[in-house]
């Protein structure tokens, strides 16, 4: 990175602490959950959803009636998380609780993502209920399902079990992701760990799933007898057969200013000396933030003219949020020998702080979820909530065209499975 592009970004790193700090009082000021309606009987997919964002994302959603599938790398973390979910829900009062709509009684509908372990349907939500039961709200339930970013045979896998389970998918969050980790690590599939992790697993998740979204959505138009019987057991709900408009969220940051694409071919690998880890990380996030753009406008294309419910693809910035991402990095920052003394203050004073909440973050995000399209889709959504503002380097549709078909290159897609 060059000294003067790392200057501008310690500027703007400024800049965004002062906001971030105006933000973190009007969080304060304004604790309450916002409404952030329609999310009720839907289902998520939600990327790191053990930790951090992640999880207070799956946190909001179950609490408004979203299923959620936390798709996470590490088997014990996703179910310690999704037991800790379960309970929060079945503290808060159950399924009455999180907004559930109303259902005839029968089976709960929360199928599991191929044979995901079930890791605590909310309460009142078993599945084995009495044909015979009268209409209650149907639970929102949570699921933990295998998913390493960094290994593409993982997120082929994820793919695959997902279109077996027949699910439908109505919000898929692409938040899991990792910051300057200290070696520059090659993933088995070739390519620098950041690119992978945050970037191109995502993309290939993305496309895999619109892709199924898309099909099971024209089977769906064809078969008008099935969608009136499926009307019956919910069409927005979280078994097989619906199919209303799906919206997927990308976790870009700030930091993407700092991303410089000029030498695209060496981006997912970084082999040009010197190696710069948070170089590498803010390209991760300029990547990110093009082929979120890039996504919307192609699905606006393929979207029928009307009523603007269509599926959409929306960028999200969280804020600087107090997580294990962002605490390892501030601590980072000053040298080795002051760490012992900086760490203590970093830990118990500027995160708990100066930075965003997880819960609070987490409301920037559910409102890229709820948004109507047209005002979100395509976007960068920020803090307060509102759309903020982003590089010129974003905008520019010949590179993200250029990204798009690079990245379907590396992930060797398939036409039929690549949105275009
Ligand atoms: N925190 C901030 O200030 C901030 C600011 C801007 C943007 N963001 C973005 O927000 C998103 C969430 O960050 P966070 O702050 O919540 O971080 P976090 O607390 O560190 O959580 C990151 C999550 O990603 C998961 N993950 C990492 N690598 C993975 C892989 N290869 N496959 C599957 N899951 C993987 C982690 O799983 P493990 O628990 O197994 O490690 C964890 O669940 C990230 O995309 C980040 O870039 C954060």
């Amino acid at each position: 990175m060059k000294w003067t592009t790392d200057l501008y970004l310690k500027g703007l790193g400024v800049l965004e602490l002062v906001e971030n700090a105006q933000q973190v009082v009007e969080d304060w000021l304004h604790r309450k959950r916002g409404q952030h309606g329609g999310l009720a009987g839907k289902t998520a997919i939600v990327t790191g959803g053990n930790a951090g964002v992640g999880y207070a994302t799956a946190e909001a959603l179950l609490a408004r009636g979203c299923s959620v599938v936390l798709a996470v790398r590490d088997r014990g973390r996703g179910d310690a998380a999704a037991a800790r979910l379960a309970a929060t829900a079945a503290g808060s009062g159950g399924s009455q609780q999180l907004g559930g709509r109303q259902r005839k009684g029968g089976s709960s509908g929360g199928q599991q993502a191929g044979g995901a372990a079930a890791q605590g349907s909310t309460a009142g939500g078993g599945p084995q209920q009495a044909e015979a039961a009268p209409e209650q709200p149907e639970a929102a339930q949570v699921a933990v399902e295998i998913l390493d970013l960094a290994i593409l045979s993982s997120v082929r896998a994820f793919a695959e079990r997902w279109k077996a389970s027949g699910r439908s998918l109505d919000l898929l969050v692409c938040n899991a992701g990792i910051m300057v980790p200290p070696e520059r690590t090659i993933t088995a599939d070739g390519f620098e760990l950041q690119f992978q992790s945050n970037y191109l697993g995502h993309f290939l998740l993305a496309n895999l799933l619109v892709r199924q979204h898309q099909r099971q959505h024209a089977q769906h138009a064809q078969q008008p007898a099935q969608r009136a019987s499926g009307a019956a057991g919910g069409s927005q709900g979280s078994g097989s057969g619906s199919s209303g408009p799906l919206r997927v969220l990308f976790l870009s940051s700030m930091t993407h200013i700092g991303g410089d694409l000029s030498d695209l071919t060496d981006v997912p690998y970084c082999r040009r000396p010197p190696w710069n880890t948070f170089a590498a990380y803010c390209n991760s996030k300029l990547c990110t933030l093009l082929a979120a753009k890039h996504m919307d406008r192609l699905l606006a294309r393929a979207a029928p003219s009307g009523d603007g419910k269509r599926d959409a693809a929306v960028a999200v910035h969280p804020g600087l949020v107090n997580t294990a991402l962002a605490a390892g990095y501030f601590k980072q920052m000053p040298p080795k020998l002051l760490r012992p003394l900086t760490d203590p203050f970093f830990t118990h004073v500027f995160c708990p702080y100066m930075l965003r909440s997880p819960e609070a973050a987490a409301e920037t995000v559910l409102y890229a979820a709820t948004a109507p399209a047209d005002e979100v889709g395509g976007r960068y959504c920020g803090t307060a909530p509102r759309v903020t503002r982003h590089s010129a380097a974003a905008d520019d549709p010949q590179v993200a065209q250029r990204l798009w078909d690079l990245s379907a290159h590396l992930c060797q897609l398939d036409a039929d499975d690549l949105v275009s």
